[in-house]
């Protein structure tokens, strides 16, 4: 087996080829003087490859040279190629919520077959049900939720684990499962055209006790920091922060430890300085459940 690193692969793709026993091949790329970009498969491969590549900014180069990555894998003798995406860009367009818009995500994915990946393991996308919805080759969704569960136990001791709002409460079941905590959901709404959130308090008894809001990104940081800011309003004791993609864009970060987030942990789906676990893990139970396709 061979593992291809990019230059959007964050040292996943390393971690990965070490844990795999498989042979780490680095492309080369460069950036014409024009602006595109170019990338190349130094080596021969053959069997499976497996190509780590995150999407993170520039969203839009980062896809580009995945595809190339893809396109150049097949070319230099790959018979199967595996895609391990960390983080999936544009997943949060997966419909059109205003009429003339595009469905990005579903963009994104069919890109990836028509560039001839053959399967595909992706880390916590907004919506897994985008994969079965746009895919036909083989695919799975992992969360690296046990990792930031674990990185918060000592911390949290006897706390609660929260989700920001109910669409990311299968997040915050797992971790407190593996915590052994309680866990509920906050009530979110955005105005789709102003981009502003507002969360309405629900009947959690945080009083005293240590929180862990757990999402998928942090982007902007306002869902988290109205989330931290309304549970210290109600008592909690520390409020802890877990994401898996920390895009942290626009001064994310002050804006959550301003409303008194105690501490903000994410995966390294996204380089980042709060990231303080791996999804390699997480990306080798995906390989695992896929691995009669693969
Ligand atoms: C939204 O549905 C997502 O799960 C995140 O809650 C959201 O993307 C976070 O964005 P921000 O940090 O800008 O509030």
């Amino acid at each position: 087996m061979f593992v291809v690193a990019t230059s959007f692969s964050n040292g996943i793709a390393a971690k990965l080829a070490e844990k795999l026993g498989a042979r780490l091949v680095r492309a080369e790329e460069k950036t014409f003087p024009d602006g595109e970009s170019y990338l190349r498969i130094p080596e021969k491969l053959g069997g499976t490859t497996l190509i780590v590549h995150s999407l993170y900014a520039p969203q839009d180069v980062a896809y580009m040279k995945l595809l190339m990555a893809i396109d150049a894998a097949k070319g230099a003798g790959a018979d199967r190629v595996v895609v391990a995406i960390p983080y999936v860009a544009y997943a949060r367009q997966d419909k059109r919520f205003l009429e003339g818009e595009p469905i990005t995500v579903s963009i994104v994915l069919r890109g990836l077959e028509t560039a001839g990946a053959d399967a595909l393991v992706t880390v916590d996308i907004h919506q897994p049900r985008s994969l079965d919805e746009w895919l036909s080759i083989p695919h799975v969704n992992v969360l690296p939720v046990k990792e930031l569960a674990d990185y918060f136990r000592v911390k949290l001791g006897q706390g609660v684990v929260l989700a920001p709002d109910k669409g990311a409460l299968h997040r915050a079941e797992e971790a407190a499962k593996v915590l052994g905590l309680s866990y509920d959901y906050l009530e979110k709404t955005r105005d789709r055209v102003t981009g502003e959130v507002a969360i309405s308090p629900k009947e959690i008894d945080v009083s005293g006790k240590n929180v862990l809001i757990i999402d998928d990104i942090i982007s902007t940081g306002g869902t988290i920091a109205l989330a931290a800011r309304s549970m210290l309003k109600m008592g909690a004791a520390n409020v802890y922060v877990a994401c898996t993609h920390a895009l942290l864009v626009k001064g994310a970060l002050d804006r959550i430890y301003h409303e008194g987030v105690k501490e903000a942990a994410a995966t390294d789906s996204v380089p980042s300085p709060i990231s303080k676990v791996s999804v390699a893990e997480a990306i080798l139970r995906g390989l695992q459940q896929i691995r009669e396709a693969i």
